[in-house]
């Protein structure tokens, strides 16, 4: 099922497969079409909108639905950065309904009734003997707490969908417009007095930065995006004085909100991928001072200088070791003096 329609008045593209019609499964005239109607949505720079219901490229058809899942992926990437494409996985979905949704800026999943997989458990235990249950193959669980494939998660398809009004409502229409600015509620210029006591003063002590994020920006504006994978770090949408804005923010309150891998990922993704669209959308930062990355780059760099050296230069090893201990220690004076105060 192909067309377009609008949400609050504005145009999207979209389309949906029908898991009736030989498993929603993608041939070559079901490419296609899929096709001109991403097409569309790039010529006109509006959404587009997959409702993901598949079990991925028409077996029957061997490699010419392979061929259409490869126009669909390219239209994929040329669409990245010009329009957002947004897919929601709506039932049991394999290859090419999985690897599309993964090129996609958003993917919303439901609980327990969507899937996403390479293939399914049937397949896997004719081809390797293995049982695996769909949930833990690739259940929204797994996705959007362990892969971070899926951005969102909800208990019901309804829920989901209204979810996918509400993003929409954040995000420019193409990369040539602005986001639509909503009449502002919020007094934009209220003092937030509460945050010396969110904050603490002990620079160690944890806190909720999500309290931070809720509190700056207008009130209950707050869209969190991968609320549950790589929690070190928050990330968003939001509104100040009504107009829509991204959020990047350390989380404190897990891993003392250092940055590792999936961090970072999570991160760059609002940051950078999906809001190329980004020149349309200020990212607001909130940061809790941490050296925690770079201490540990530069201790095993280190490390290793100093292992290599004392093969061949035993003093100077020594020596260097030396050098390295009080450079330390003037370091943590420094920082210890520089410490963020609870007023900051
Ligand atoms: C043709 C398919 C199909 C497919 C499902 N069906 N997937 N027909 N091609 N890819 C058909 C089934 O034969 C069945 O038909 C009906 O859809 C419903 O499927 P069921 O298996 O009964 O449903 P369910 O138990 O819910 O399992 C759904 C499923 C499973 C998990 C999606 O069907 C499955 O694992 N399918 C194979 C998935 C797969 O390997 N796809 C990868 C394709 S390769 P009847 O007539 O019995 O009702 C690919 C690569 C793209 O996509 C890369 C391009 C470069």
């Amino acid at each position: 099922v192909t067309g377009y329609g609008e949400v609050d008045g504005r145009k999207v593209f979209l389309f949906a497969h029908d898991f009736t019609v030989l498993g929603g499964s993608v041939g070559e005239v079901v490419a296609d079409k899929i096709c001109k109607v991403m097409d569309k949505a790039i010529e006109n720079g509006v959404p587009v909108i997959g409702l993901n219901d598949s079990g991925g490229a028409r077996i029957q058809e061997g490699v010419d639905s392979l061929v259409g899942f490869a126009k669909i992926f390219e239209r994929n990437t040329k669409a990245s950065g010009l329009i957002p494409q947004i897919s929601a996985i709506m039932g049991p979905c394999a290859g090419g309904a999985t690897y599309s949704p993964a090129l996609t800026d958003f993917t919303f999943m439901v609980q327990d009734t969507s899937h996403m997989f390479i293939t399914g458990p049937n397949v896997i235990e004719t081809v390797t003997g293995e049982q695996v249950s769909k949930e833990e193959l690739g259940g929204a669980s797994s996705h959007s707490t362990k892969s971070g494939v899926a951005h969102f998660s909800y208990p019901s398809e309804e829920e989901a969908l209204e979810n996918i009004r509400r993003l929409l409502s954040y995000l420019p229409q193409n990369n040539m417009e602005d986001p639509p600015r909503v009449k502002p509620w919020d007094e934009p210029d209220r003092e937030v007095p509460e945050l010396t006591d969110i904050v603490p003063s002990a620079p160690r002590k944890p806190y909720d930065m999500s309290k931070v994020v809720g509190r700056i920006v207008d009130e209950e504006s707050f869209f969190e995006v991968h609320s549950n994978w790589a929690r070190n770090v928050i990330t968003g949408f939001a509104r100040m004085d009504g107009q829509s804005v991204g959020v990047v923010a350390n989380q404190p309150r897990v891993s003392a909100g250092t940055l590792d891998i999936d961090a970072a990922e999570k991160a760059a993704d609002v940051d950078l991928t999906e809001l190329t669209i980004k020149e349309r959308i200020a990212v607001a930062t909130v940061q809790q001072p941490t050296v925690g990355f770079s201490l540990v780059v530069l201790s095993l760099f280190a490390l290793s200088f100093v292992v290599a050296l004392a093969f061949v230069y035993p003093t100077v090893a020594v020596l260097f070791v030396i050098a390295l201990v009080v450079i330390a220690l003037v370091a943590a004076g420094i920082l210890y003096l520089m410490r963020p105060s609870s007023s900051a």
